[in-house]
């Protein structure tokens, strides 16, 4: 997932993998597919980094992509996502959520009574339109660059699912610094990130973060198995 304005390729890549049968042919699939993604990153890189550039740019192109479709594989099932909700309902119950780069949130289905409100960001104005439709009880949306977002209240549950690999990179541990002041007291940090193993670079930015970590786990209902990294607040400093 983390390989900008290619989305279809990279999700023809990973659509390869459930269809192989056996422990072999699924090492075989690993192999090809790091091998892969590493080309993909590599074309994207100068593309990633010119729409990091600018935020109108940036925010033109994720909405072409919503508008072509390339992130439609993303809404495709709500398992992953369900999982990921049981998280959030056991570390954050009944949690007032800000989900930055929500896209259109509509694989994330957190259940009825769950959560107490839920505000999804998200740069892409064609995605959040999609997200209202879902009429989705107690939300709120906004069109905004999570970069230089601020928040107007603070949250038990910040979510970031799938969105960090698309921020720049020395920025990261910053920003994650900067997000837990926007915790409520005993609030987490959510952060997905698709095979994190293959991305010592994002691992090494939310450790720079200095914020303690409160879970590590892997979802094992995403053919992906993404990381999910949960952060909690700043300790408080000692006077
Ligand atoms: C791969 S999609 C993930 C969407 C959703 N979180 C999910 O997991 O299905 C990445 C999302 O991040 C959003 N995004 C990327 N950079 C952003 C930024 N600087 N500010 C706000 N949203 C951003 C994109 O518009 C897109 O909706």
């Amino acid at each position: 997932m983390p390989w900008l304005y290619l989305g279809p390729l990279a999700s023809a890549v990973r659509s390869v993998g459930p269809t192989i049968a056996g422990s072999l042919a699924n090492k075989e699939y690993e192999l090809v597919s790091a091998s892969s993604f590493r080309f993909l990153n590599l074309v994207a890189a100068p593309v990633k980094a010119l729409a990091r550039s600018s935020p109108r740019l940036n925010a033109a192109l994720w909405d072409v992509q919503y508008k072509l479709g390339l992130w439609d594989y993303l809404d495709d099932g709500t398992a992953a996502g369900r999982e990921l909700a049981e998280v959030i309902e056991q570390y954050a119950p009944q949690a007032s959520i800000l989900d930055l780069g929500c896209g259109t949130s509509a694989n994330l289905p957190l259940g009825p009574g769950t959560y107490r409100r839920y505000h999804g960001v998200d740069i892409s104005a064609k995605a959040i339109k999609r997200a209202r439709m879902l009429k989705r009880p107690h939300a709120t949306y906004e069109t905004a660059d999570i970069l230089t977002y601020a928040p107007q209240e603070t949250y038990d549950a910040i979510l970031l699912r799938e969105v960090i690999y698309y921020l720049p990179p020395a920025q990261v541990s910053g920003f994650l610094a900067r997000l837990s002041g926007f915790l409520a007291p005993g609030g987490v940090i959510v952060i997905q990130v698709w095979a994190g193993e293959r991305s010592p670079g994002l691992i090494a930015a939310i450790e720079g973060s200095a914020l303690p970590v409160v879970l590590e786990k892997t979802l094992e209902l995403d053919p992906g198995h993404p990381t999910v990294y949960l952060l909690g607040g700043q300790p408080p400093v000692a006077v």
